[in-house]
């Protein structure tokens, strides 16, 4: 299967979460994990190399996908192969939209969309909705509250839930702004990392179970 961290904005928790996801169903799952960085930043990659100083041992391998090549995906039947295969193939995209993200857009199985309620990020995201739906994408969307705050009252909460509700699943735990997120690694979650994540990604796994009929 293929499950996408992707959105239009910077800044908003895609590699947080995505490194947090990969690690998670390593830990959790019998299944492989691959990682593939589609982001120029390659921060996850970049992350990833840098956990090998860690004494311990890595959870999955993280691939660059090649910047230059402008079709990564002309070797259709390789995303093809990612898609059929029991492995959970974890892509991290940058905060732009990009042609060459169209082929892995439209065939992935899931797309994590995290975002924040702030004006700037709200219009972002409706837009990579927007762009998704021009591709036709047929993966499922999933919305995730990234970098909540609990004790601010979002002005924009209600109205901004309600329109993405339209185009997939809202997670209903969101992803709390936490210090010690900020300090994750690849090859682990600390208590309290797991404790960030947790239930948001029970909700995101018992979702993807679901809907492919799988047992993650
Ligand atoms: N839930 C969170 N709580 C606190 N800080 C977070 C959280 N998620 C992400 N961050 C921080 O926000 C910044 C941007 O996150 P990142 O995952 O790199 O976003 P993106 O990949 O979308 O650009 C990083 O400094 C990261 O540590
Ligand atoms: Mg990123």
């Amino acid at each position: 299967m293929i499950i996408t961290f992707g959105t239009q904005k910077g800044g908003t928790g895609k590699t947080t979460l995505a490194i947090a996801f990969a690690n998670y169903i390593a830990m959790s799952s019998e299944r492989n994990v691959n990682v593939f960085d589609f982001d120029f930043q390659k921060s996850f990659y970049h992350k990833w190399k840098e956990d090998e100083l860690l004494e311990i041992p890595k959870l999955y391998d993280v691939e660059i996908i090649d910047e230059e090549n402008k079709q990564p995906f002309s070797d259709f039947e390789h995303l093809i192969e990612m898609k059929e295969s029991e492995d959970v193939n974890v892509f991290d995209l940058a905060g732009t939209l990009d042609a060459k993200y169209s082929d892995l857009l439209i065939y992935s199985d899931f797309i994590v969309i995290p975002f924040e309620y702030s004006n700037v990020s709200a219009k972002s995201t409706l837009v990579f909705i927007n762009f998704l739906g021009l591709l036709e994408s047929q993966a499922e969307r999933i919305f995730i509250r990234s970098k909540y705050d609990k004790g601010y009252k979002y002005q924009n909460q209600e109205g901004m839930d309600s329109e993405i509700s339209k185009y997939g699943l809202l997670l209903k735990s969101p992803v709390f702004k936490r210090n010690c997120l900020q300090t994750i690694d690849t090859r682990k979650l600390t208590y309290e990392q797991k404790y960030a994540v947790k239930n948001s990604f029970l909700e995101l796994t018992e979702y993807i179970n679901k809907c492919l009929e799988i047992t993650l």
